[in-house]
């Protein structure tokens, strides 16, 4: 397992969105650390890759497909969790979906969609795992974006979804602080992904604006958010509560 710093030994953490991406990468590194990671996602076969990846590395994995935007599947889905490891440590809310379109033309029924899988999702499974989290001392880490931070052009639905995580993860560092549990959210910008490498952008789109989020360095892969991730849950981020952080090689700097 290379060079383990274990700071997670006999923990347990939940991670969504980890079939692929900055999901898996965040699980295997947790796993790397000691961690038992309980691994979710609607994409069946990129969840067994995710589980042969950690496993072969000497990791502790469960997996579980559950659509985050379905309230049914995400209770079972903690609970599940809970019966499996006993307890509940980190919940990382990591899936998400992109839609890049040009406001006038974007369908309510797709802005309500982006809403219901990056918003109200991570506000389930939140409200589904604080009880647990209470119990534990644990921590939540949820994934918003530069675009909470900045317009992005295209990114109506997407950019409104992750301004709602950001308030969220506020809200809840302050409701929840004295009980104990903390929440922070990681801002990446254009990371090596599926999501990352473009989405579809609109038809002649205007790319001076579509510039302005791009990165000034090279694009990074998801191991540069993992490692954000990791310090937040892990006792290193001990006194950092409602902060989210910027993690986009400085283009927004
Ligand atoms: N890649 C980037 O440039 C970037 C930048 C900023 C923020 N993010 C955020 O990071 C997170 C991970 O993105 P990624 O780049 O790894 O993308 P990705 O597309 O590689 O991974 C997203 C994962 O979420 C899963 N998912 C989608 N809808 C789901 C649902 N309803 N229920 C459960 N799982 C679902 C997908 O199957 C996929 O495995 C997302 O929240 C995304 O918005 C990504």
């Amino acid at each position: 397992m290379g060079e383990a710093m274990n700071r997670f030994d006999g923990k347990v953490a939940l991670v969504t969105g980890a079939a692929a991406g900055i999901g898996r990468a965040t699980a295997e590194r947790l796993a790397n650390e000691g961690c038992s990671v309980y691994i979710v996602d609607v994409a069946r076969d990129g969840l067994e890759e995710t589980v042969k990846l950690i496993s072969e590395a000497g990791g502790s994995v469960e997996f579980a497909t559950c659509d985050v935007s379905d309230e049914g599947e995400v209770k079972a889905t903690v609970k599940a969790c809970v019966d499996r490891f006993g307890q509940l440590d980190v919940l990382c809310n990591i899936a998400g979906i992109l839609l890049l379109e040009r406001f006038e033309k974007i369908p309510v029924e797709k802005f309500r969609r982006v809403l219901e899988v990056n918003l109200v999702g991570t506000f389930m499974l939140c409200q589904a795992a604080l009880p647990h989290l209470i119990e534990s001392g644990g921590n939540i880490v949820n994934t918003s974006s530069t675009s909470a931070l900045s317009g992005m052009p295209y990114g109506a639905a997407y950019g409104t979804s992750k301004g709602g995580v950001s308030a969220l993860t506020r809200t809840l560092a302050v409701e929840f602080g004295k009980q104990g549990v903390r929440c922070n959210a990681i801002n990446p910008g254009s990371i090596k992904t599926a999501m990352g490498s473009g989405g579809n952008l609109p038809e002649d789109p205007d790319m001076q604006l579509v510039m302005r989020a791009m990165p000034i360095d090279k694009a990074r892969g998801p191991e540069v958010i993992a490692s954000v991730i990791a310090m937040l849950a892990s006792a290193d981020g001990a006194h950092i509560n409602g902060e989210e952080i910027r993690v986009d090689g400085g283009t927004l700097s």
